[in-house]
């Protein structure tokens, strides 16, 4: 396949006079792609059913004869001032019941029927204007669902949906306070229209109680993005996207893929080290122009994953952005060695954000490709020689890897809900093994949590996963090679309670977690052959096998066969002999890799990624310092 490059730009926010320019040098540089669109509501219908779309012709136009294909972003991020006026209770409310007021963007309620009703009229006046242009050639919905944490709304609207989602799955509020344990405090309801929102309770709401919120407040945000989706089909045939954020698990964004054609995700690595990583100091500082040597990869695995193959990334930072704790400046290369790496793990095309700095408002600090007096900024020569390598190497093909590592965003929000400990995080605690798998050389696929089929696998590795899945069960219990499951896996029931037979009740293994404790980072648990287990460990009782051992004589990895349950978190130690050992069973081959150093293996090359900014010597090569490097496998 034929990997490409983009660009994020913004006709409105320049004097139609530059737009024939830019368009010619976007062309010059090898880009593909252009979006636009997605935050320009206001200029779309400046009142209320009144809408000017003269403008935006001809920046389409502008863009498509000189070649290139726009993808088109549906603007409903950015409700105008106007809206609130028409709908002044659309605003989602915090969870101090406050407002989230108008002034930046991303400020509505999601169970809003009267907004979703804006939005329909808004895209379907889009889609049909625009679904058989020749030059939109992809469409993006709204604009990175959750950012800012805007999916969960404590609001009115989201009350009565609550109330309906509760009822159409309970059916009873006997059956509601039964699965919730209501009888516990005197909770237990009477009636479907008295049950409020987690917010607002003296100490903490009922888990259950969260965790239905959390799944309603996801089906919300699928729920929106379809209403979008099949007004687009309609009018027109081109793919449609969505843009996620890193690190933002709010909603279930494999649910959303289903009604997409395309995965894609704004890649951030610097903002992200600094703003989200949870990273020790030194880590940071070794790699604070260039990003963790991880993140990046995690995501493309995740979203080749949601897009069941087809992904992208719609926004690839291009110098320093404005939003993180510090913004430092990418090393020389990263630019161009972030597009490589989301090419060889199977990214179509990358858009890099955003074709010029703006001068004004929110963004002003933010980089694009060209400085804000037109000159080019570092990146652009860098995408430039993306541009010329990818014509010279068209055919950058994925291969199946032999392992693969379940994400799921329920677990997410249950552990989020339910921490028991500081320091546990569903998320960084599979970022952890993704860490460890790639450390090892390793290519990983990212499978969802109702996989049914891991015949294609040696090598599964489910940590922390809050329920098992039935298909996922059933797959497991098919499965002829190595699979790893725990800390928490499987540890409570879908209504949030502990089950009896005590977890992890996987069939054919025998073992118990009879008791678990959570422990500050600085308290490891060590383990009788070396490393040791930290911030979560449990106590297992049972027949089967005890692999591990903890020094204190309590087995840390229990095992039957193939089947292996791990039974805390293992430091990178642990983690790092308990996957070689798995990888050599399964005849995986493996390398340890130097720090800051990754492999990523296509059908037919291997890519090597230089994260350090030093040099790195490796099998013979000399990699440069933010480098990369490939040879014909
Ligand atoms: C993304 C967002 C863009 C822009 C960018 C700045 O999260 O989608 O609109 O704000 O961040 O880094």
């Amino acid at each position: 396949m034929k990997r490409t490059l983009g660009v994020c730009y913004y006709p409105e926010h320049w004097p139609e006079a530059q737009w024939a320019e830019d368009a010619a040098r976007m062309a010059a540089l090898g880009l593909t792609w252009v979006r636009i669109g997605e935050f320009a509501w206001s200029r779309m219908e400046p009142t209320p059913g009144t809408y000017d779309w003269a403008w935006l012709d001809r920046a389409i136009a502008t863009l498509g004869d000189h070649g290139l294909k726009v993808v088109l972003g549906t603007p409903t991020a950015t409700p105008p001032r106007w809206m609130l006026d028409r709908h002044p209770d659309m605003l989602a409310l915090d969870k101090d019941g406050k407002p989230r007021g108008f002034g930046s963007r991303r400020h509505y309620c999601f169970s809003h029927r009267g907004y979703r009703g804006e939005c329909a009229k808004i895209v379907s006046t889009m889609a049909e204007r625009y679904g058989k242009s020749p030059h939109v050639a992809a469409w993006q919905t709204d604009n990175e669902y959750a950012c800012h944490a805007t999916t969960l709304s404590y609001s009115k609207a989201a009350t009565e949906a609550f109330r309906d989602w509760l009822a159409q799955r309970y059916q009873s509020p006997d059956a509601l306070n039964r699965a919730w344990g209501n009888v516990f405090w005197s909770m237990e309801y009477t009636d479907f229209d008295d049950i409020g929102l987690p917010n607002l309770t003296v100490t903490e709401p009922n888990p259950s109680h969260v965790m239905d919120f959390r799944r309603f407040a996801s089906d919300e945000v699928v729920s929106f993005n379809r209403l979008q989706t099949e007004i687009i089909r309609r009018h027109s045939p081109a793919p449609i996207a969505h843009n996620y954020m890193g690190a933002v698990t709010e909603f279930d964004h494999f649910a959303t893929g289903t009604d997409l054609d395309i995965a894609s995700w704004d890649s951030y690595p610097l903002g992200f080290l600094s703003d989200r990583i949870p990273a020790d100091a030194e880590h940071k500082r070794r790699f604070v122009r260039q990003g963790d040597p991880d993140f990046q990869a995690f995501h493309h695995d995740l979203y080749r994953a949601v897009g069941r193959g087809r992904w992208w990334i719609m926004e690839q930072q291009p110098g320093p952005v404005n939003w993180a704790p510090y913004n430092p400046d990418p090393l020389p290369g990263m630019a161009r060695l972030w597009a490589w790496e989301a090419f060889a793990h199977g990214a179509e095309a990358v858009c890099y954000f955003r074709w010029r700095q703006a001068p004004f408002a929110q963004e002003q600090m933010h980089a694009g490709l060209l400085r804000p007096d037109s000159a080019p900024a570092q990146a652009f020569g860098e995408a430039g020689q993306v541009a010329e390598e990818l014509a010279e190497m068209p055919d950058v093909e994925t291969a199946p890897a032999k392992l693969a590592l379940v994400f799921d965003y329920a677990s997410d929000w249950a552990w989020e809900i339910q921490p028991q400990g500081r320091s546990f995080s569903y998320f960084w605690l599979v970022f952890h093994f993704y860490k460890g798998l790639r450390r090892l050389g390793l290519n990983v696929d990212i499978l969802p949590p109702d996989t049914a089929d891991l015949s294609g696998y040696k090598l599964v590795l489910a940590p922390g996963l809050f329920t098992l899945s039935d298909p996922l069960k059933a797959a497991l219990a098919a499965h002829k090679g190595t699979a790893i499951l725990g800390p928490r896996t499987n540890s409570k029931t879908a209504d949030f309670s502990i089950p009896v037979p005590l977890p992890p009740n996987l069939p054919g293994l025998d073992a118990r977690v009879i008791r678990v404790e959570s422990l500050p980072p600085d308290v490891p648990v060590p383990l009788v052959q070396g490393g040791a287990l930290v911030n979560w460990r449990e106590k297992l009782e049972g027949t089967a096998t005890v692999t591990e051992v903890a020094e204190d004589g309590w087995p840390a990895l229990m095992s039957s066969g193939k089947l292996h349950y791990l039974a805390g978190w293992p430091d990178d130690a642990a983690l790092a002999r308990i996957l070689a050992r798995a990888c050599a069973d399964e005849g995986i081959e493996t390398e340890a890799l130097p720090e800051g150093l990754r492999r990523r293996d296509t059908a037919t090359r291997r890519f090597m990624f230089n994260y350090n900014a030093v040099p790195v010597e490796w099998a013979g090569v000399s990699i440069p310092a933010a480098g990369v490097h490939w040879a014909d496998l």
